[in-house]
């Protein structure tokens, strides 16, 4: 409004969003990270939901992310998310602020200075997204409860299904190019948004980006071929898999109807054929977490 993200020394701070927020949320927020110099809306933030990367005179660049407390889904999700964010250090930006002010909850993230992640044919960000893929693998969980894979498809899952996508390993579950931000320096890949973290099978994450592999245009057996290099994937279990493809394809009918959801349900479906023969007994978790030959999450029951 009344100077650029860009404008030179005095106080601007007027882009998108942030001078259309109450003053109170304004002072809140600059008592955490000090002098707020720049703001600019940033990709993403659903309804209510306000997403921020604002530069501040001390600290350098933030990305900050607000929920009203009286939404009541988006203020629990953002729990979530500080909730796991220790857990996922390394693979995820640090949270640097927490605070609740003006019926507002905020979390003030590192802000991660790079682009989305090219999923498509000619990809060059393949190697970045299964280096960090393997370390999402041996996260620690956090102290605090995060929930069951099985309980984020309620209402998509029959019975049996729920003990098959039993695991212990932190997901983020939302593996899309907006969520895989590739660094300008370095090229690291980092996963943001962890609002939707849940506990399940460690080849989830992994088969989820090679699904959006194919939607980017990447040949199914080109994506599949690059899913087959996990760990996870080569121990997970027929059982488990049809289980997941089951619920995500219930879930994209529900939500987008028959004919809308035939090309995605198609695309999950690829992953039943690419099922590995695993380790003897993987398959067959039906009825307890560890099946008779252990399984995927052996070992990796409680934290550590
Ligand atoms: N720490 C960060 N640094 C830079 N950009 C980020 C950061 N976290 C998220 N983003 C960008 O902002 C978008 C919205 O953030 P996200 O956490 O996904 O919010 P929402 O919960 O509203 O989906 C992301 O898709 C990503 O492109
Ligand atoms: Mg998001």
């Amino acid at each position: 409004m009344r100077g650029s993200p860009a404008g030179g020394g005095s106080r601007v701070a007027e882009s998108a969003g942030w001078e259309e927020l109450p003053a109170g949320i304004r002072e809140a927020v600059e008592r955490e990270t000090g002098e707020v110099i720049t703001a600019e809306a940033a990709g993403g933030g659903n309804g209510p939901a306000l997403a921020l990367v604002v530069r501040t005179k001390r600290n350098g660049p933030l990305f900050l992310k607000g929920v009203r407390e009286q939404d009541v889904a988006g203020a629990s999700r953002l729990e979530l998310e500080e909730r796991v964010n220790k857990s996922v250090a390394g693979v995820g930006p640090m949270v640097r602020h927490r605070f609740r002010a003006a019926g507002w909850y905020f979390l003030a993230f590192i802000r991660v200075e790079g682009r989305p992640a090219e999923l498509g044919p000619d990809s060059p960000d393949l190697a970045a997204i299964a280096f960090t893929l393997r370390r999402m693998d041996e996260l620690r969980l956090p102290d605090a409860p995060v929930p069951l894979l099985a309980e984020r498809f309620a209402g998509h899952i029959e019975p049996g299904e729920a003990e098959a996508l039993a695991g212990t390993h932190l997901l983020h579950t939302g593996m899309d190019p907006d969520h895989i931000l590739i660094a300008r320096y370095g090229g690291q890949a980092y996963v943001v948004d962890w609002s939707r973290a849940a506990l399940g099978p460690a080849w989830i994450d992994p088969a989820r980006t090679a699904v959006r592999m194919m939607e980017a245009g990447r040949p199914p057996a080109d994506a599949l071929g690059w899913l087959a290099g996990f760990a996870s994937w080569q121990a997970a279990g027929p059982a488990a898999v049809k289980a997941f493809v089951n619920a995500m394809c219930r879930y994209g009918t529900a939500t987008a109807g028959e004919q809308g959801a035939a090309a995605a349900n198609a695309r999950f479906r690829t992953l039943l054929d690419a099922v590995p023969p695993g380790r003897p007994g993987s398959g067959r978790l039906g009825r307890s977490r560890r099946g008779p030959g252990g399984s995927a999450d052996s070992g990796r029951l409680t934290r550590g």
